[in-house]
This record gives structure tokens, C-alpha cells and sequence, in this order.
């Protein structure tokens, strides 16, 4: 019986990939290398200093823990700078009527992301009050692929993983809901996300009936 729905934020409920691509790639330029949007897939799911440390990687460059810390703080107020322009409008196109759909069947819903900007974007779209729980990336001591952001999310609603689905676009993300024992739902191409219980390529026209039956199919 499926209670409640955990929902990642960025590339599940905005893109802000795009975002983020930028002020890395900032970032990475003014230390004299770039990377491409291939690789910045890699970064989707991944906290802010393991994003750092495969950049840097990348570039074959080498710095000190507190160069690094100075770097992340550098990129985050370029981040922020295009997260503070972000409303309503960055929304995914199908959400706000699957938020609905949801809100009118009771399902609890919760927000379970590694970004410590997740309570500003979530303000800036106005989305804040259609969610009892957030757990961000302020609350965590482990990224995903650990499951512990989507453990707080069930914990504070006050139910078991197995009556959670979780709507994750990355792939530590499912890792991580099928680690937790969630219902793991992948939003985005069934090739990075083959191992979820089930994978849609967005919200548009999707119930949660659907979703229940599409999960049943794929199961063993
Ligand atoms: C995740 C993003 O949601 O948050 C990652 O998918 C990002 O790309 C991570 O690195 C941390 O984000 P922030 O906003 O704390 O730098
Ligand atoms: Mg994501």
C-alpha cells in the first residue's frame, strides 16, 4: 500500500542541471580546462565537493582542502545567482497536475535532495507548502548513493520505506531508493535507469495507477 511519494529535486521537479553545468564549467575555465556535457551528466545526484573533486579530476588539477572549499563557495554564488532568477514557470512540464493528482488521493508527499539549495528553489518555484518534509543536502552526513536522504523523508512522515515511492533522474538516486528498500521510480531514460521498479520519461498525463501497474509488469 503505497502511502507517500519522496521526490528528488533537481532534474525531477526543475532542471537546474543546466544550471549547475554553467557555473562549473565557470568554475573549471578559469582554472584553465573545461569538461563537456557529457561528463556533467556524471555530476547529476553527486553533492557539491564529490562534484568538485571529479571536476578537478577531469582537469588533472590538484588543491588543498581549503582551495577546494573556497572553490565550491565561488561556484554556489554563480549557482545562486541563477537559482534566485528561477520561478514558477522552471517547473516541469506535468508536475504541479501530478502534485495534484496526489494531493487529491492523500498521498503524503516529501522532497529528498543532496543539494543545500533545495528550500531556495523550492521557494523561489513556490512549491515549499506542497511538501511535509524536505530533506536536503544541510541535513545529510551521507550522499547517495546512501539512502539516508530518502530514510529522513519516510522518518519524518512517519512511515516504512516499502510505502514510499521515490522519483529520482539519477542514477546513485535509484541506488539509493532500492538501498533504503523504496519503491524506486526513475524519471528520465530507461538507459541510465534500467534498474529502477519502473521508469517514465516525465510527468505529463501520468496517475499513480500507472505508476503501480508499470511497477507490477516490470516485477519478477
Ligand atoms: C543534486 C544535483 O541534486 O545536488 C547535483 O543533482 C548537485 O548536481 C547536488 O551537485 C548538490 O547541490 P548544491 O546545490 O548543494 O550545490
Ligand atoms: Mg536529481
Amino acid at each position: 500500500m503505497v502511502k507517500a511519494c519522496i521526490f528528488d529535486l533537481d532534474g525531477v521537479i526543475v532542471d537546474t542541471a543546466k544550471y549547475h553545468f554553467i557555473a562549473w564549467r565557470r568554475l573549471a575555465n578559469s582554472l584553465g580546462f573545461d569538461f563537456s556535457e557529457e561528463e556533467n551528466e556524471k555530476l547529476k545526484g553527486v553533492s557539491r565537493m564529490e562534484s568538485l573533486n571529479l571536476i578537478l579530476q577531469w582537469g588533472g588539477v590538484e588543491k588543498t582542502e581549503a582551495e577546494k572549499l573556497a572553490l565550491t563557495d565561488l561556484k554556489n554564488g554563480w549557482y545562486r545567482e541563477y537559482i534566485l532568477k528561477m520561478g514558477p514557470e522552471e517547473i516541469l512540464e506535468g508536475v504541479v497536475p501530478f502534485l495534484d493528482h496526489l494531493e487529491g488521493l492523500g498521498i503524503r508527499m516529501a522532497v529528498g535532495s543532496s543539494s543545500k539549495n533545495a528550500s531556495t528553489i523550492l521557494s523561489q518555484i513556490g512549491l515549499t507548502p506542497r511538501f511535509e518534509a524536505v530533506i536536503d543536502g544541510n541535513r545529510i552526513t551521507r550522499s547517495k548513493p546512501d539512502p539516508q536522504v530518502f530514510e529522513m523523508g519516510a522518518r519524518a512522515m512517519g512511515l516504512p520505506s516499502g510505502e514510499c515511492i521515490v522519483f529520482e533522474d539519477a542514477e546513485k538516486g535509484v541506488d539509493a531508493a532500492l538501498a533504503g528498500g523504496f519503491l524506486a521510480v526513475g524519471v528520465g531514460s530507461e538507459e541510465n535507469l534500467s534498474h529502477a521498479h519502473y521508469v517514465l520519461p516525465n510527468f505529463i498525463g501520468v496517475s499513480l495507477q500507472n505508476i503501480l501497474d508499470g511497477i507490477k509488469a516490470k516485477m519478477p
